[in-house]
């Protein structure tokens, strides 16, 4: 794991969803409440990339079945059991950075 940035903090603005690339890894980030939050961006179900469906009432919404997921805590809304997986996420010197 490493600390890398990956978004400059204009670049996510509140109610905002934004896919990046951490390392080799694929993110999507979204901004709710104020809070910055990271996840993978592969979605428990089947593996589709989360950030390219919906972001709306801090839900992310995956494109290919519609499971939502909610920003805060990246918990599926059916199951709080099922997540998205969970990345740290500091914000320093302008810039979101993500340890991947
Ligand atoms: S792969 Fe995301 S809802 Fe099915």
């Amino acid at each position: 794991m490493a600390w890398t940035p990956v978004l400059r903090e204009e670049e996510l603005p509140e109610g905002a969803m934004a896919p990046a690339q951490a390392g080799w890894r694929r993110i999507v980030l979204c901004r709710h409440r104020g809070a910055v939050h990271a996840y993978e961006d592969r979605c428990p179900h089947a593996g589709g990339p989360v950030s390219q469906g919906n972001f709306t009432e801090g839900r992310l919404i995956c494109p290919w079945h519609a499971w939502e997921f909610l920003c805060d805590t990246g918990a599926w809304d059916s199951n709080p059991a099922v997540a998205l997986r969970r990345l740290p996420v500091r914000i320093r010197l302008g810039r979101i950075w993500v340890d991947a």
